[in-house]
C-alpha cells in the first residue's frame, strides 16, 4: 500500500504514500534567507525516499516570525537561493511543497515587540513571560497578509517548488481566525463560522489566482483545537467542506495549539497511541463528507500501522515528522520492508514547565535536523536536558541578533 503512487485531482503524482510533514528548521540566516544548510537537509530527505516533502513553516512577513532564523519570503530578492533549495528538495522525483505561515499572536517576545491577531486576546497566563499581548488586525492589515500568502506562493512556484501548503493548524494566525475563542471580531472576519473561515478562504483564492490550477495547494488543519471555547471537530469538518468545494488539492489533518499541544500525542488515550495515528478517527468521519485527498499526521511509527491506515481508506497519505528528523532515510527503509526500530520516544527534561508545554518535542528534534543539515549523524539518545540548555542559549542569542538587525 505504501509504495503505491497517489494521483491528485489536478494530475500531479506523488510517487508513494509517505509524506514528510512540516518541521520548522530555523536554519535561515538572521535576515531570514535560505542557506546551504537547508539545501543539505532537503537533499538528505529527497534521497531518503519520501514521496512528498512539506517544508517547515516559511513566514510571509519577516517582521512576524515564529522563531529566530525562520525563512521568510516577501519578494524575489532570494530567488537564486530558493531555486537551489527547491532543486535539492525535488531531486529523486520528489514533490516539495512550501508551508506558508503567519504566526499571529504566537510570535515570541524574543522576535516580536507587537504581535497581531484577529482580536487583542492574549495566550493563556502560562505564556505571559514569552509572548506580548497581541493587537487586533485592521481591515487593511488583513488584506495585506492575504496578499503576502499569494506573493510568497508565486515565488515558490517560480523557484521550482512543486506546491504550497497553508499552515492552518496549531494556533497560528489562520487557526486563530477559525477559533471562536481567539477571534471575537464583530466584522466580516468574525462571528459566524462562515465569517471566521473567510480569512483562509480568501488566502486560498488569492494563492490560486497567483499560481493557477495545476499547482497543488494544500492546507494543514486542526481536527479541533482541544481548547474550551475553541474550534470544534464539527466546525473543522465544515471548514474542510468549504475548502473542498473551492478546490483545495490536499487536506492534512493535525490538531492542538501551543496551549494544548495534542499534535505531539500529549494526553492522548493509550488506545489512540496504540493505534498510532492520533487523528485517524476524524479522518474516517470527514472521508464520508468530502472526496479531497487526505493526509493524516501525528503518531505513525510502524509500516503495518501506516499500511492499515491507508488500507482502511481513512487517509491517502501518511504524514511523518519526528521519525524523519532522527532518520532522513526512514521512508526508504519502510518502503523496502526493512524491520526498523521505532526511533521516537518522549523527550523529557524533568523540568515541569518545559515538559508541560511540549517544548522539548520541537527543541530536541530541531537539534537533530541541524545535525543532518551540517552533514553529521543524528544522536537518537542525545540528552534532552543538554539539548534544552544548548538550544535555549542559541535561541536567545539569535533573538538578540534579530533585534539588533531590526534596530539598524
Ligand atoms: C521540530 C518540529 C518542528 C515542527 N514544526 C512544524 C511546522 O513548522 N509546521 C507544522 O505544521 N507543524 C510542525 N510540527 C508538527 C509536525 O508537523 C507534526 O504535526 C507532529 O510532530 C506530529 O507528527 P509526528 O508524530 O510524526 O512527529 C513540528 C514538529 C517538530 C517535532
Amino acid at each position: 500500500m505504501l509504495t503505491k503512487p497517489l494521483q491528485l485531482k489536478n494530475g500531479v503524482i506523488i510517487k508513494n504514500r509517505l509524506a514528510k510533514s512540516a518541521m520548522s528548521e530555523a536554519l535561515a540566516t538572521t535576515d531570514n534567507r535560505a542557506t546551504d544548510a537547508l539545501v543539505n537537509l532537503y537533499r538528505a530527505w529527497a534521497t531518503g525516499g519520501t514521496g512528498l516533502l512539506i517544508t517547515g513553516n516559511v513566514m510571509v512577513d519577516r517582521s512576524a516570525l515564529g522563531e529566530p532564523n525562520n525563512l521568510a519570503i516577501e519578494d524575489e530578492r532570494d530567488l537564486p537561493r530558493l531555486t537551489r533549495w527547491a532543486q535539492a528538495a525535488t531531486a529523486n522525483n520528489t514533490q516539495a511543497w512550501v508551508q506558508l505561515n503567519h504566526p499571529g499572536k504566537q510570535s515570541p517576545k524574543l522576535v516580536s515587540r507587537q504581535p497581531v491577531a484577529p482580536s487583542a486576546i492574549p495566550l493563556g497566563k502560562q505564556f505571559d513571560a514569552y509572548f506580548h499581548q497581541p493587537k487586533a488586525l485592521t481591515q487593511g492589515q488583513i488584506e495585506d497578509i492575504i496578499q503576502r500568502f499569494a506573493t510568497a506562493a508565486a515565488i515558490c512556484k517560480k523557484a521550482g517548488f512543486s506546491g504550497v501548503q497553508i499552515h492552518g493548524a496549531h494556533g497560528y494566525l489562520v487557526s486563530q481566525f477559525l477559533s471562536p475563542h481567539h477571534n471575537q471580531r464583530q466584522d466580516q472576519w468574525g462571528g459566524s463560522l462562515q465569517n471566521r473561515a473567510r480569512f483562509v478562504l480568501e488566502i486560498y483564492s488569492a494563492i490560486r489566482s497567483a499560481v493557477g490550477v495545476d499547482f497543488p495547494i494544500s492546507i494543514k488543519m486542526n481536527s479541533a483545537d482541544f481548547q474550551r471555547g475553541g474550534f470544534t471537530q464539527e466546525e473543522s469538518m465544515q471548514v474542510a467542506e468549504m475548502l473542498a468545494e473551492v478546490g483545495i488539492d490536499l487536506i492534512e489533518i493535525s490538531g492542538g495549539t501551543y496551549e494544548s499541544p495534542q499534535m505531539t500525542g500529549r494526553d492522548m488515550k493509550a488506545s489512540t497511541q496504540k493505534r498510532e495515528a492520533y487523528f485517524l478517527e476524524y479522518a474516517e468521519r470527514i472521508r464520508s463528507r468530502i472526496d479531497t485527498p487526505l493526509m493524516v499526521t501525528g503518531g505513525f511509527r510502524t509500516a503495518p500501522g501506516m499500511a492499515d491506515a491507508i488500507d482502511s481508506g481513512a487517509t491517502d497519505l501518511v504524514g511523518l515528522a519526528r521519525p524523519l528528523a532522527v532518520d532522513p532515510a526512514f521512508s526508504q527503509k519502510l518502503l523496502r520492508g526493512e524491520a526498523i526500530k521505532y526511533p521516537v520516544k518522549p523527550r523529557i527534561t524533568g523540568i515541569k514547565m518545559v515538559d508541560n508545554m511540549a517544548m522539548m518535542e520541537t527543541i530536541w528534534y530541531s537539534r537533530q535536523m541541524e545535525r543532518i543539515a551540517h552533514g553529521r549523524k543524528t544522536k537518537p539518545n542525545e540528552s534532552p536536558i543538554k539539548v534544552f540548555v544548548r538550544q535555549t542559549a542559541v535561541s536567545i542569542f539569535r533573538g538578540f541578533k534579530t533585534q539588533r538587525l531590526r534596530a539598524n
